[in-house]
């Protein structure tokens, strides 16, 4: 626990990001008295502004974002902030953060999270910047949070890795993903490591298939300039949703401490088969949304969208099938699907079991009685459900699923958020929910070969309407014909 007077720089402070996440969550946490009384905010950026307008601008943005907006809890909020005009690409403007960071310090040494909610394309930059005035390593509690994508393929994190080691020591990165500070994600070490009953049947012996689903009915929203470049691929599936599949298919950690479970998470992204060339076509999948409705009301397509390119192949649709080889796992496929657009907002994680091994219903065959399967749902509910099959009343010996649900938010208690949780580790400097370079690179590996490959393919991308489950060209991924996607959990 770090303690004593702490600064907190927002890089990009009326970015996207910013707006959308970041200010939002913090606001949450004043209201909620979560923040320490001697937090203070830095707000930077480059427009010309003072505190005044940096207060209107952030009353305009919290005022659309929260619903219970709150007069008194916003002014103890803004107070805490000061605006600093800067460029990110400018050393002079770490001279004047440096200058005013040092002119508010009481506590020595001195305590700042510098928050880089700006393009990865700049982290690199402001690194630099950073350590060029000082702001590093050399002195004080400094902490530096990092957006996912951490680069944009394996060569560029590994190079990014290493500029930020010359400023920074491990243990003042933060390498965020929100994912990571969902209150499904984290039962799921719980469902899977506190239940007796569950973790013998975790494993290739029970276990057909996995699916993975993130889908989103919000489409890029202003991003273009950012996800026209990163696409989904390195947007979710490198990050969120590899997370996802780690603490689905890990081992038990000896404890519950945050390097215990990250050598876990890395055994497995060390076990995923590597997809070859030839083999991309069945492992991989991409398309676009086009034009289309969601909830009825006419949405236009990805190209339409101001400021993607013209014929831009970008995917905002990417599945694709993994093989985890190792002892528990080895032929059980991995389907990861996530998508924006999509026809409903929800993620889950579903683990579909084999069927019985003896055709004891002569009414049904046994490859028409619905498997079991075990449902988390991740959002927009929090619930872990299994699917088992109990005889249909009547005379004949048929059957149908049931549904065993646990839901597990206690009543009214609103717990913060992902974004919110891992804000305050970050004050408090708990790293535990972060990610660790090692885990980010094993993740390019895995999905480096097929960003290669669609670089190469630059001429053709799949599309689906928005507002549907995507194309089904996606089902090519699935290895038997009675495998196919969920769309409830
Ligand atoms: C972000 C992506 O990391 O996650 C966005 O950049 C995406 O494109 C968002 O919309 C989804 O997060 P959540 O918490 O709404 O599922």
């Amino acid at each position: 626990m770090i303690e004593g007077a702490c600064h907190f720089v927002v890089f990009g402070a009326t970015g996207n990001l910013a707006s959308n996440k970041l200010l939002p969550a913090l606001y949450h946490l004043e209201q909620a008295e979560r923040l320490p009384d001697d937090l203070t905010f830095f707000a930077f950026a480059r427009r010309d502004w003072n505190n005044d307008a940096w207060n209107a601008h952030m009353r305009e943005v919290l005022e659309k974002k929260i619903r219970h907006f709150d007069e008194g809890v916003f002014t103890r909020f803004a107070a805490r902030f000061s605006y600093i005009r800067g460029d990110l690409n400018d050393p002079d403007s770490y001279r004047t953060l440096a200058y005013q960071l040092g002119q508010t310090e009481v506590t020595k040494p001195s305590n700042t999270i510098f928050y880089l909610a700006i393009k990865p394309t700049e982290f690199s930059e402001v690194i630099r910047n950073l350590g060029a005035v000082g702001l590093s390593k050399e002195k004080g509690n400094h902490r530096i949070v990092i957006e996912k994508p951490f680069g944009d393929d394996l060569e560029s994190a590994l190079l990014l890795n290493e500029r930020l080691h010359q400023y920074f020591n491990e243990d003042q990165i933060y390498r965020i993903d929100h994912y990571m500070g969902k209150e499904t994600v984290q039962n799921l070490v719980v469902f899977r490591f506190a239940n007796l009953m569950i973790e013998p049947l975790w494993n290739r012996n029970f276990i057909d298939h996995v699916q993975i689903t993130v889908a989103e009915e919000i489409g890029i929203e202003g991003r273009a300039d950012y996800y026209d470049k990163a696409g989904a691929l390195r947007d979710m599936l490198q990050n969120h949703l590899m997370q996802l599949l780690t603490l689905v298919a890990m081992e038990p950690p000896p404890a519950l401490e945050a390097d215990a479970i990250r050598d876990e998470k890395v055994k497995v992204l060390r076990s995923i088969r590597p997809i070859s060339r030839r083999a991309i076509h069945a492992h991989a999948f991409r398309a676009q949304y086009g034009p289309g409705y969601i909830h009825g009301v006419p949405v236009p397509g990805y190209q339409d969208e101001p400021g993607v390119e013209r014929h831009s192949v970008t995917e905002t649709y990417v599945s694709a099938k993994l093989y985890i080889d190792n002892w528990r796992w080895r032929g059980v496929p991995f389907y990861l699907r996530t998508g924006k657009r999509m026809a409903k907002q929800v993620s889950g994680i579903a683990l579909r079991f084999r069927h019985p091994p003896q055709q004891l219903f002569r009414e049904t065959p046994i490859e028409d009685i619905d498997p079991n399967w075990i449902l988390l749902s991740i959002q927009p509910t929090e619930t872990i459900k299994a699917e088992l099959q109990v005889r249909l009343p009547g005379l004949e010996m048929r059957t149908r699923t049931a549904q065993l649900n646990a839901s597990y938010r206690a009543s009214d208690e609103a717990p913060l958020d992902a974004y919110e949780a891992l804000l305050l580790d970050v004050i408090e400097g708990d790293r535990t929910l972060f990610i660790r370079f090692d885990e980010v690179e094993w993740a390019w590996r895995v999905v480096d070969p097929i960003l290669k490959y669609w670089a190469q393919e630059r001429d053709f991308i799949h599309s689906y309407p928005a507002g549907t489950w995507g194309s089904d060209e996606s089902c090519r991924l699935f290895d038997s014909e009675d495998q196919t996607w969920r769309n409830e959990f």
